[in-house]
């Protein structure tokens, strides 16, 4: 091989370094396609077609991405929303991700501001009363407080606004359909977090 290396121009230093990082380059691309093929191929395969999954927050950001990832995958999803039009509005954006020829509505809203207790149960209750399965309890909506508020703002149930809406709430949610759950196995609940939440983090030692 160093006879080879004699009849090029450029040093055979930097045509092993060329060569080793061509090689590195094309071995990462290879691994990006493959991965890509085996991470749908995979999706294809745990369809979760059938089942059911209750989200809150699913009107926004996070919450709203992870509804069209359900719909994709054949979950029927009910939006547990404050906002009823923007509710709908997911709805018929959900139902374009629909498989050709799925005729059934792929998505649904039912009232529940999570600011109220009442409102909460009152969700809980709506959404038994129509007897689907839950299969996935997505806890995903979460509020800041306004930042130019000085003082706490305090909800009619007499906590926290954030407490009550991001926690509260949620764990009186998740145990109002705890038996619901355990009637649809496998089912999961699911929570979106932050790291505000940690003790190790700057936003955690403040909050
Ligand atoms: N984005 C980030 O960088 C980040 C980082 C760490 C953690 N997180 C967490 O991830 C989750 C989603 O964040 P995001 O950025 O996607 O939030 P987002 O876009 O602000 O969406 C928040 C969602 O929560 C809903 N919501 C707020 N208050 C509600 C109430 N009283 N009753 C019912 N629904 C209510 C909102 O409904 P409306 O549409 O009606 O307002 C909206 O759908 C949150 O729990 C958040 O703490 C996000």
């Amino acid at each position: 091989s160093s006879g080879r290396w004699k009849n090029l121009s450029l040093p055979p230093l930097v045509m092993r370094v060329s060569g080793l990082l061509l090689g590195i380059a094309g071995g990462y691309i290879a691994w990006r396609v493959l991965n890509a093929k085996l991470f749908n191929a995979l999706g294809r395969a745990t369809s979760m077609s059938g089942k059911v999954a209750v989200v809150t927050g699913g009107t926004s950001g996070v919450g709203r991405e992870a509804c069209k990832r359900l719909v994709s995958r054949g979950v029927k999803v009910v939006l547990a929303a404050r906002d009823m039009a923007l509710g709908v509005a997911v709805c018929r954006e959900l139902q374009d991700l629909a498989p050709p020829g799925h005729k059934d509505p792929v998505a649904e809203v039912i009232h529940c501001d999570l600011s109220s207790l009442a409102s909460v149960s009152k969700f809980a209750a709506d959404f038994l009363a129509t007897g689907q399965p839950c299969n996935v309890l997505l806890l995903n909506a979460g509020m800041f407080p306004p930042n130019s508020q000085k003082k706490s703002i305090y909800t009619p149930d007499g906590f926290e606004v954030a407490f009550q809406t991001n926690h509260l709430s949620h764990h009186l949610l998740a145990r109002l359909l705890t038996p619901k759950l355990k009637a649809s196995a496998p089912a999961r609940v699911v929570t979106t977090s932050s790291s505000l939440h940690s003790p190790s983090t700057q936003g955690g030692r403040h909050g």
